[in-house]
């Protein structure tokens, strides 16, 4: 049986955390184009510094660059028995581009699973997030802190960060940019029958058993 998933939601409303969890029970990869472009920012690549502007403002990076960038990602093998896709896309374009992309390989997608969160909850999630610099790991300061304060439940690491694009000069552009377009992206996966929605504002644990009743339903 192949898994082939979309995650969305808005900024905020846990696409990463559930990810981690989902990469625990199920062997796929997780494929972020956020990480992505943070990796490609921090290795300072060509891609990476164009990326840079556009993230630095909470705006999207171009169509054709992201689209190109997960075309690569999913013709790559470890993704022949599944993949869950975190991020993208984000508007009708990327969704069109990603259904020819997989109609090309004689894929298509189990399930689209929707996060939804209220908007007024995210300014917060995303004020107190912070991210184990040693393995990627997001915590929050009151919703998810670490076991031992200061270390990293996963790798043990002691370091952390606040993703630049939490700050608040960009968090409400970021919000404001993807609120207008995920409307009709809930819509056009609707249509499409793979739509799950699922409610974002339970207890990490509770929504992550909400998302596991989907995935083993497939
Ligand atoms: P990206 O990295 O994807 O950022 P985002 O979409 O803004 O989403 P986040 O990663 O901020 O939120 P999340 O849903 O993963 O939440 P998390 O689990 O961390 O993209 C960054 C930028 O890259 C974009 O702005 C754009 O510029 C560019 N980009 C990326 N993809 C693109 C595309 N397809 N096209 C064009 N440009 C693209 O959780 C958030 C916080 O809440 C954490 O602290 C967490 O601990 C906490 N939390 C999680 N769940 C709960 C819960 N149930 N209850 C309480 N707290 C919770
Ligand atoms: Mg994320």
């Amino acid at each position: 049986m192949s898994m082939n998933l979309v995650l969305m939601g808005l900024p905020g409303a846990g696409k990463g955390t559930q990810a981690q969890k989902i990469v625990e029970d199920f062997d796929i990869p997780h494929i972020s184009t956020g990480d992505i472009f943070r990796a490609a920012i921090k290795n300072e690549t060509p891609m990476g510094l164009e990326a840079k502007k556009y993230i630095d403002k909470g705006e999207l990076v171009p169509d054709e660059v992201t689209n190109g960038i997960v075309k690569e990602r999913l013709a790559q093998d470890d993704t022949k028995n599944g993949f869950m896709l975190d991020g993208f896309p984000r508007n009708l374009n990327q969704a069109a581009a990603l259904d020819k992309m997989l109609a090309e390989s004689d894929r298509q997608l189990d399930a689209v699973i929707n996060i939804h969160v209220q908007p007024e909850v995210l300014v917060e999630r995303l004020s107190g997030r912070y991210i184990c610099r040693n393995c990627g790991a997001t915590y929050h300061k009151i919703y998810n802190p670490t076991k031992v304060e200061g270390t990293c439940d996963v790798c043990g690491g002691h370091e952390f960060y606040q993703r630049e694009d939490d700050k608040p000069a960009t968090v409400k552009n970021r919000l404001d940019v993807n609120i207008k377009l995920n409307t009709p992206l809930v819509d056009y996966y609707q249509k499409q029958g793979v739509l799950h929605t699922i409610d974002g504002q339970q207890d990490i644990d509770k929504v992550y058993a909400d998302v596991k009743e989907v995935l083993n339903s497939l």
